[in-house]
């Protein structure tokens, strides 16, 4: 999964940005999870809100805004700041917990740990290599990079990689692009990439060679450049297209292949394909209709609450059908 940062160009942006920055402090800083939540959902809704919004009231007419936030957006439009921003921007503390939480591997606890120790930039990291771990001194490394968002012309030339060098290996492979682009994205934070094969069941027994096989050739191919990690079911790296026509190199990209068993293929993709405000919100249907719906499977839940055997699934719409929701395609999967 990609760290948070939203693609460009809603008439809104100066209000998405804004919430964005403080969904962003509320995780970080405050690990206040809910609030996070709350700042994400308002600013995916008026992300996608066509018109410019000119006051708090008009914001608040959309599901996700509440009075706090509607004030918040008052405020803004008024005076073009935040004076609870300017506050959060100015705090030492919270403004390098923000900045080191940006490197992957560097979540909310450890930056903290690492600014009580005096170790506030990124320029201090470089200084304590020893103290990061692997996967931490290469999000270091391609900090600049990973910050850069995938412009879709470019992720369709690393599916086309993939999706080649997966089925060069054995046709039985079944690989998904999922994430951000299979809903359509013009760009995406990362690569999501969920790979199957028939012989990987939920019965069967561990299979981390079929996974090991596809890294090592797309390592071989000079696709993937780094690990991050590397488990019998999920790989974390990092990825480079060749060069271009003109000897220009495109910048490092995170991805994730993550293997999954075949029959619990299409919940991983539906789940994996979101967006998260999207899988909430079937989820909770979900549970209105007696079913929980997990990344990987989806359970009849029972008159006591307890959730019986995984139902069979063999394509996404099979899990619509069971809570009997219309199909839904990925483009349409924002909310
Ligand atoms: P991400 O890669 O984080 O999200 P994304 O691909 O939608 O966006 P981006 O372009 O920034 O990479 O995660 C992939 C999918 O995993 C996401 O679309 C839905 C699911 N997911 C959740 O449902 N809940 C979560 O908290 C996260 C992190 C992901
Ligand atoms: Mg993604």
């Amino acid at each position: 999964m990609s760290k948070r940062k939203a693609p460009a160009g809603s008439p809104n942006q100066g209000i998405t940005d804004l919430l964005t920055e403080l969904a962003n402090y509320e995780r970080n800083v405050n690990r206040a999870i809910h609030k996070y939540n709350a700042y994400r959902k308002a600013a995916s809704v008026i992300a996608r809100y066509p018109s410019e919004i000119r006051s708090g009231a008009e914001a608040k007419k959309l599901d996700g805004v509440g009075a706090k936030i509607a004030e918040k957006i008052d405020e803004f439009l008024s005076t073009g700041k935040l004076r609870k921003l300017e506050k959060i921007r100015q705090d030492d503390t919270s403004a390098s917990i923000n900045l080191l939480t940006r490197v992957t591997g560097i979540g909310p606890a450890a930056a903290r740990k690492f600014v009580e120790e005096g170790i506030k930039t990124l320029e201090d990291l470089r200084k304590n290599e020893h103290k990061l771990t692997h996967h931490q001194r290469i999000g270091l490394k391609y900090f600049e990079d990973f910050e850069k968002r995938i412009p879709r012309e470019e992720m369709l030339q690393m599916q086309e990689i993939v999706l080649k060098e997966v089925k060069n290996l054995d046709p039985k492979y079944i690989a998904t692009v999922c994430g951000s682009f299979r809903r359509g994205a013009e760009s995406s934070g990362d690569m999501d990439v969920l790979l199957t094969h028939p012989t990987f069941t939920s019965e069967a027994s561990k299979q981390s060679k079929l996974l090991h096989r596809v890294v090592e050739q797309l390592e071989k191919v000079h696709f993937v450049t780094d690990v991050l990690s590397k488990g019998d079911t999920k790989f974390m790296g990092v990825c480079q297209l060749p060069n271009k026509e003109d000897g220009t190199a495109y910048p490092h990209r995170r991805i994730d292949i993550r293997f999954i068993p075949k029959d619990q293929y299409y919940c991983g993709v539906l789940y994996f394909t979101g967006s998260d405000i999207f899988n909430k919100n079937m989820r909770t249907h979900a549970l209105e209709m007696g079913f929980t719906i997990n990344e990987y499977t989806i359970r009849p839940l029972g008159v006591t609450g307890v959730a019986g055997e995984a139902l069979p699934v063999e394509c996404e719409k099979d899990i619509f059908d069971y809570i009997q929701w219309k199909y839904r395609e990925p483009k349409d999967r924002s909310e």
